[in-house]
């Protein structure tokens, strides 16, 4: 075989296993996060799946593989951190989901930049009503889970239009100051990560953000997303668990991929967090 026929077969075998490593990092993904709080009472497990950046994308028959994976995961809450709907594209893949799994857990919402950007913004946020989904802007709930009583807070996505955002510290002090006085568990519902530092003045034990969609090209172990909007290149919060002392950040990858930027190595992801009563 001469060199340049080598060669060529080196190239193919190459690229056939680059698609082969992408195509098997396309699927979606089920990533849990395991945590403990010595704010809920003995032996208590709280099962939380968080549902972000879904931009109304359809999986499947009438979105069933999502939703069976969603039952599976036997939530007791159910959160939505932002741009499940779009404002390019109809609403049927969100309709489809809500429809699917509003009777099997509490759902709480936060609007994420795509929703604001909508013009029908109100009717948006009625059609979410009408399936049950609570919609937290700027405020808090306290609710019973499971004999516990926790605080669920909700920031409003910050956009105006681009690239212009809302300074929100004065909304958030006004909010979420009169927490700090609370001892119960407390969980913030916000769109954006890249904020962190804004939320950590307050007295979250739990954070849970989007948006980042895991800064659409990763590389494993090498690089930890390329871009984020709102981040710019190399991003820091494109998914994962962030730990700031006693204050955790989950930020989701989401669930959408049609975004100009292909996905490659970073699968959507469902998340699933399981809180329990420990350290
Ligand atoms: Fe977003």
């Amino acid at each position: 075989m001469t060199r340049k026929k080598k060669r060529v077969i080196a190239f193919i075998v190459i690229a056939l296993l680059i698609v082969y490593m992408i195509m098997i990092y396309r699927n979606l993904q089920i990533r849990v996060y395991r945590l403990e709080t010595p704010l809920l009472s003995e032996n208590t497990v709280i099962r939380i799946v968080l549902i972000s950046d879904l931009h109304s994308q359809i999986y499947g028959k009438d979105q069933s593989p999502l939703i069976e994976k969603v039952i599976k995961l036997e939530p007791d809450l159910i959160f939505l951190t932002g741009d499940i709907l779009d404002d390019r594209v109809p609403d049927t893949g969100t309709l489809l989901f809500l429809s699917g799994v509003k009777d099997l857990a509490p759902m709480y919402y936060v609007t994420g930049n795509h929703e604001r950007m909508s013009r029908r913004f109100e009717e948006r946020m009625e059609l979410l009503r009408s399936f049950g989904v609570v919609i937290l802007p700027d405020a808090y709930i306290e609710t019973e889970v499971k004999g516990n009583e926790i605080i669920i807070a909700g920031l409003d996505d910050p956009y105006i239009s681009w690239p212009v955002d809302k300074d929100q510290s004065e909304i958030m002090e006004k909010t979420f100051r009169e927490l700090d006085q609370r001892k119960e568990y407390k969980i913030l519902l916000a769109h954006r990560p890249e904020r962190v530092e804004q939320y950590l003045e307050y007295s979250f034990n739990l954070i849970v953000n989007g948006h980042s969609h895991g800064g659409q090209v990763r590389i494993p172990l090498i690089l930890n997303g390329l871009y984020a909007p709102n981040q710019g290149f190399f991003p820091k919060y494109t998914g994962g668990l962030y730990k700031h002392g006693g204050t955790m950040q989950i930020v989701s990858r989401g669930l959408s991929d049609m975004e100009k930027i292909p996905r490659i190595f970073n699968p959507t992801e469902l998340v699933c967090i399981i809180v329990k009563s420990g350290k």
